[in-house]
């Protein structure tokens, strides 16, 4: 009898070794495969090599930079399931010419990262985490009763102020329907999503730049691709409105981190909430954590205990759908579907 198919998950997110596979191997128990998962956290190129040379499946998530120099020293490896959405991180072109399916789970988190962007722009609109620093450090009993002495200001009403929205697909869409209640207009920039999508929704297609130039909070939601690398740099933040806001909640090198931190200190750029930035994680001497306009959370945005628990089956689901020959429910490289024939 042939020895058993390894799995190996190489992110340090979803339980590699630091936690336990458990799940992962009931899943495997149920479904009487003859298939080990082990879990090896890798950071580098070399890392994963190795970790892979005896690996028929790789788990793998935002981190592990999966290169064509890795995927040329895979000899075993017939699929690489990504944990989540994004795959700027994969090789899809390398992977496909060597053989190797692709497979990843969009949509696992989209409420999640709508919510966080929604708790994002109206955290930086109510200034909610200055008003709580100040109260921290004393305000409200050095002031007195008297609120009025420790406000921030401005506070435009929402209702009054447009969105406009960097990549109208799954998040993009979802964060519009969360904000449509608040009563702000909505503009999204979407080269790829036709203007009829969005008439649909109830939003204004717009260029880019127009989008720069009339939105008072500017939020991205589109892939990090060759073209979205460094979309949002000095040029662009010179572009939008004195007082507007900018939201992260889809990759860090979207935007020129040093052009925002910048214009950040200068006030052009009114404020700023990032989840993602570039790198990641941010150095300890960035500007950024000490500016009171800028509010970061840790590339947290997909997080909810349903959404990691979702991610972890579906992924293990699509790899070991490959290892039986089977295709699995995305092809994120469907080249690769002319070298190898899943039923
Ligand atoms: P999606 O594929 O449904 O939507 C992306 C949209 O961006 C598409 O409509 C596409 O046409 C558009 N787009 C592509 N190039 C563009 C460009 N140059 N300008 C404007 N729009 C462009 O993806 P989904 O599910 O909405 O996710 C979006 C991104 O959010 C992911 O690619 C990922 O990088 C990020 N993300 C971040 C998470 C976090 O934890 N912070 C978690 C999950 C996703």
């Amino acid at each position: 009898m042939a020895g058993p198919q390894r799995i190996i998950v190489t992110s340090d997110r979803y339980g590699s070794e630091s936690a336990s596979l458990d799940m992962e191997r009931g899943i495997i128990a149920a479904a009487d495969l003859n298939v080990e998962i082990e879990g090896a956290a890798c950071a580098t190129e070399r890392e994963l090599i190795a970790a892979g040379a005896e690996a028929d499946a790789l788990l793998v998530s935002t981190r592990e930079a999966v290169t064509r120099r890795v995927l040329e020293n895979l000899p075993r490896t017939k699929v690489i399931s990504r944990y989540g959405v994004g795959l700027d991180n994969v090789d899809l072109d390398a992977a496909a010419e060597r053989g190797i399916v692709v497979t990843h789970y969009p949509g696992y988190c989209t409420s999640e990262v709508a919510d966080h962007a929604m708790a994002m722009m109206l955290a930086l609109n109510r200034r909610i985490v200055e008003l709580d620093r100040d109260l921290r450090e004393g305000a409200w009993t050095r002031h007195g009763a008297s609120t009025g002495t420790i406000l921030r200001g401005p506070i435009p009403p929402l209702r009054e102020l447009t969105l406009g929205l960097i990549g109208f697909g799954r998040i993009g869409k979802a964060v519009a329907a969360r904000a449509r209640p608040f009563g702000l207009t909505i503009l999204a920039a979407d080269p790829y999503t036709s203007p009829a999508e969005m008439a649909e929704a109830v939003v204004e297609p717009v260029h880019l730049d127009a989008l720069l130039e009339r939105a008072d909070i500017v939020s991205i939601h589109c892939p990090l691709t060759p073209e979205t690398r460094g979309m949002i740099g000095a040029a662009q933040l010179r572009r939008m409105k004195p007082g507007a806001v900018l939201v992260n909640t889809a990759r860090g090198p979207i935007v020129d981190l040093a052009a925002a931190s910048a214009a950040l200190q200068a006030r052009e750029l009114a404020g700023a909430a990032l989840d993602v930035v570039d790198p990641e994680p941010l150095p300890a001497d960035s500007p950024l954590y000490h500016l009171p306009n800028v509010i970061l959370t840790p590339h947290a945005a997909y997080y909810s205990e349903r959404s990691v628990e979702t991610v972890r089956i579906e992924t293990l689901k699509a790899a070991l759908a490959v290892l039986q020959g089977k295709r699995p429910g995305t092809v994120a490289n469907p080249a690769v579907l002319e070298r190898v024939s899943l039923a």
